[in-house]
């Protein structure tokens, strides 16, 4: 249980090792659990990343947890949260080490460059609203090595701080942030307050990037997020809204 928060993480349901934290928050949901409950685990065997990847989930390397919501908003405004989940953990892991982190747009958090951590959001819908969200979060915290497929994009806290972060106080941490966050975005359903500390953290902002959409690739600046986390990119004077597909820096790692 979390000590200093009025609703999340007062149920924390914890695994030495499991499949996957998505998947049992998934069939807690199922089963009546409650909006504020998280799932960690200490490792995970099929560990999930986003676009059917598969997430690197060594025991004691990495945080790994699910927060199982279940939001009273709109289901078209849903996907937002993922930005909110980004900006929260940006601001947990700037507490934890003194040192800023990034975001990529929309939701990968970066130091020098690094991934650092993926959050993979996941949402369950009826014809009356939302019946629940699943953000699954995981940080590199102490990995040393990475597959040679990642090699070149990821890192940890560790290698990029050179501090062991104590998991128990980022993931305590990231409950504050991401409960007064959540508080500030369910007032308006929209990211109009939170915006101008999430553009703060924008790894791409005012640098040029490559938005990789299969059907119409393009070149243009990226100018910060809109109170609906559609990135803003400046082409040829004019600012298009891009909400989804995968943006990259041109000249840098490739990766952002
Ligand atoms: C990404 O591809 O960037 C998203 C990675 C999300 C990984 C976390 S680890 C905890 C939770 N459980 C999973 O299986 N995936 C998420």
């Amino acid at each position: 249980m979390i000590a200093d928060t009025l609703w999340l993480g007062k149920q924390v349901i914890q695994y030495k090792e499991t499949d996957s934290t998505n998947v049992r928050a998934r069939l807690l949901a199922q089963e009546q659990g409650a909006h504020g409950t998280i799932v960690t685990a200490e490792s995970q065997s099929a560990g999930r990343g986003r676009s059917g990847r598969s997430w690197e989930s060594k025991a004691g390397e990495g945080l790994f947890m699910t927060m199982l919501l279940r939001p009273k908003i709109q289901v078209e405004n849903a996907s937002m949260l993922t930005l909110v989940a980004a900006l929260s953990v940006a601001k947990a892991i700037e507490m934890c080490v003194k040192m800023q982190p990034q975001i990529k747009w929309p939701n990968d958090i970066v130091l020098n460059k690094k991934k650092i951590c993926g959050i993979l959001t996941e949402l369950n819908a009826t014809a009356e609203g939302i019946d629940y969200v699943l953000i699954g979060i995981g940080v590199n915290v102490t990995n040393r090595l990475f597959p040679a497929e990642i090699e070149d994009m990821a890192s940890s806290l560790l290698l990029e701080c050179g501090i062991s972060v104590n998991k128990e106080e980022l993931l305590a941490e990231i409950c504050r942030q991401f409960e007064s966050c959540y508080e500030v975005f369910c007032r308006t359903e929209d990211l109009s307050a939170l915006q101008k500390e999430y553009n703060g953290y924008l790894v791409n902002k005012d640098c040029q990037v490559n938005i990789l959409d299969p059907k119409a690739p393009f070149t243009g600046i990226a100018k910060g997020i809109t109170i609906r986390g559609e990135l803003q990119v400046e082409v040829s004077g004019e600012i298009v809204h891009v909400s989804s597909g995968e943006v990259s820096v041109r000249g840098m790692y490739g990766y952002v």
